[in-house]
């Protein structure tokens, strides 16, 4: 053994997750503590932010949570303020909170546009920014940004959101070159259509079989396989990759 397996290992690592209420920020939460990361959770919804945090302290690992709202920038300073008392450094930031709204381009209205963006986009980097200011002062971090298959690609209803996740990429590249001397890595993580609780009545009938068509493994992503990909790209293993959109797609983007 070199061993190459405990590079993978997250033992004594701190990662925060942002959107970790629900869905796959929940999946990728728990997925991080099941390999030793010590966990913030944060989202606006404290109940459920409980729920999660109860699963994972099951399990014999620390979480703590933190309501915050990533379109509110005293919010996110809030939330360093916490990180840096509760445990001191920060060394993996998730940044998975979303919101998407499916519409034809000409219903999108001026809130939903905002929410789309001030969400996914610029909350998004104010979390790398404000937060992975801990990171540089350490000289290491590991960012992990929610892109999506509709960074690369398209289908009619999800102009603003693929919009958003071509920012997030790019942003993600931008970051990358910017914060290499800093040790900071930045990577994005690109799903297809995710088999979670708050898509699965939207992932049914029609709509499910136009997905599988364009998928040439021929199935969905299911939590176990963002969960894996966010394990290596918080890991040691992946310390020479920084500023990949890595698809999880199974095939989705090569089809084009
Ligand atoms: N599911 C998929 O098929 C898929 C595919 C590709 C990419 N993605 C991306 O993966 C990420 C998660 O998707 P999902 O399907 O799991 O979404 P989801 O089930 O709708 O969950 C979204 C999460 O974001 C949080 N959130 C929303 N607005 C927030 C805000 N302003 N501040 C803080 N937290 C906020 C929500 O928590 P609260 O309501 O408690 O705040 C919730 O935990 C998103 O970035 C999405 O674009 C998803």
């Amino acid at each position: 053994m070199n061993g190459y397996l405990s590079k993978f290992e997250l033992s004594g690592k701190v990662a925060v997750v942002t959107g970790a209420s629900e869905g796959i920020g929940r999946d990728l939460a728990i997925g991080l503590s099941s390999v030793g990361a010590d966990m913030i959770i944060s989202s606006r919804n404290e109940q459920k932010l409980r729920e999660v945090a109860s699963e994972i302290t099951n399990m014999g690992r620390r979480a703590e949570i933190f309501v915050a709202d990533v379109t509110k920038q005293e919010n996110i300073e809030d939330l360093k303020r916490y990180i840096l008392d509760r445990y001191g450094k920060l060394d993996i930031l998730v940044n998975n909170a979303g919101f998407t709204v499916n519409k034809m381009a000409w219903d999108i209205t001026d809130n939903e546009w905002d929410l789309m963006v001030d969400t996914g986009l610029k909350g998004l980097f104010f979390c790398c920014q404000i937060l992975g200011s801990i990171m540089r002062a350490q000289n290491y971090g590991k960012i992990i940004n929610l892109s999506s298959t509709f960074c690369r690609s398209l289908v009619p209803g999800r102009s603003v959101y693929a919009a958003v996740k071509a920012g997030v990429s790019h942003l993600t590249e931008a970051l990358a070159v910017e914060w290499a001397p800093h040790g900071i890595r930045v990577n994005a993580l690109a799903p297809t259509a995710t088999k979670t609780p708050s898509r699965a009545q939207a992932l049914q009938g029609d709509i499910l079989n136009y997905l599988l068509s364009r998928i040439p493994l021929g199935r969905l992503a299911e939590p176990d396989d963002l969960i894996c990909t966010a394990i290596f790209l918080s890991s040691a293993a992946s310390d020479f990759i920084t500023g990949q959109t890595l698809f999880v797609d199974g095939g989705w983007v090569a089809k084009g």
